[in-house]
């Protein structure tokens, strides 16, 4: 380390959120996030969706500390502590030539964090805020401690801060592999095709409503695990076929094949969330209109034009299948649900998909 002097080493990262098209939906492991089935996801555009956060070390430090928009948050957490634990246990030698800086391997045990986090979007409003946050904390860190592991074995550290943001390590089409070891090192997300692969898709967010959602995805989830007959069936039968058709779709850019079974897998997932004990509602009547007024769209020009889907949370993800129709499909949000119309959906996020990025 630079002697007796005072130095603050700092690194900036920005990760955008990343959609399932077939959903993570259920843990077999709650302490390691080890799911009961595949998931495939496609990575936003960082302008629209994304988190940025700076690490920062110091020998002033006198403790790891967090500011998440600019309130200062806990991190005694046990999915901050397992991120931290696993990043600093990989951690190298950092030199700065330039400020005078050395950092050795064995220093960083002793030396003290700060991270600051932004999200440019509402956070736990179902649009997978801690997907890129935990994505972008892990991927910043790497960076600061020079953690030489590639970005699939970063994933199964930022798995282990939450479930999806293993996804975010990457840009284009991403499958999370859902492993077989008990300790999870299998359990780790691997780029499908990346961002320029499929580019003519356009991805258009609805905000039915920013407001936080009532029920968390880990609670929702847990409940569903230990109370719905139906999520076994969908584990084990339905996701393992579904997950190979969608690969397959995306690699040919089949945008029917796609456009199905990112509809139905979205509709299953929120028929076990309802099969669930007390059943858990998602979405509102809002975000149903919103299904309808697709699907005869779909069917009325006999090959489907925009898919669907939604998380934990009433708010739309519409995929067009280019951006002619994207166009189409916002005149048509417009003209059913006008602004202000009593209707509830307050603004429209239309973006690309892209991939991970330093901004510092
Ligand atoms: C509906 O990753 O937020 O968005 O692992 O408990 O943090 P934890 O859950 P989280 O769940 C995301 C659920 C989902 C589907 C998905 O992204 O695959």
């Amino acid at each position: 380390m630079a002697e007796n002097k005072s130095w603050v080493l700092m690194v900036t990262a920005q990760t955008p959120t990343n959609i399932a098209v077939i959903k993570y939906w259920g843990k077999r492991d709650e302490s390691l996030i080890l799911p009961i089935n595949d998931s495939i996801s496609v990575t936003l555009d960082p302008s629209h969706l994304c988190t940025t956060t700076t690490v920062a070390v110091s020998p002033d430090f006198t403790h790891d500390r967090m500011w998440l928009n600019g309130k200062e948050i806990s991190l005694s957490g046990g999915r901050y502590q397992n991120c931290l634990r696993e990043i600093r246990s990989r951690a190298s030698d950092v030199e700065d030539e330039k400020k005078g800086i050395k950092i050795a391997k064995r220093d960083w045990e002793n030396l003290h964090l700060h991270i600051a986090s932004y999200n440019n979007f509402p956070t736990a409003a179902g649009l997978a805020s801690s997907a890129a946050g935990f994505a972008c904390l892990v991927y910043s860190l790497a960076k600061l401690m020079n953690v030489k592991e590639d970005n699939s074995h970063l994933s199964a550290i930022a798995r282990q801060g939450s479930g999806s943001a293993c996804r975010s390590l990457y840009g284009g089409f991403v499958k999370w592999i859902m492993g077989k070891d008990d300790n999870g090192n299998d359990s780790i997300a691997v780029q499908l095709v990346d961002e320029k692969h499929w580019d003519e898709l356009v991805i258009l967010i609805a905000v039915v409503s920013s407001r936080q959602k009532e029920t968390s995805s880990t609670s929702g989830m847990r409940e569903t695990v230990e109370t719905s007959p139906l999520v076994l069936h969908r584990a084990k039968e339905v996701v393992p076929k579904r997950v190979v058709e969608m690969e397959e779709a995306v690699k040919s850019r089949n945008f029917p094949a796609f456009a199905r079974l990112t509809c139905s897998d979205s509709n299953q997932f929120h028929a076990v969330c309802l099969d669930t004990s007390p059943p858990i509602f998602y979405m509102n009547d809002t975000s149903h209109r919103i299904i309808s007024c697709v699907e005869k769209w779909n069917r009325s020009e006999g090959t489907p034009q925009v898919a669907y889907t939604f998380d934990a949370g009433p708010n739309a993800v519409l995929i067009a299948r280019n951006r002619k129709v994207a166009a189409l499909l916002l005149q048509r949000l417009l003209f059913h649900f006008p602004p202000q119309s009593g209707a509830d959906l307050n603004s429209y996020i239309v973006g690309d998909k892209s991939v991970l990025m330093d901004a510092g």
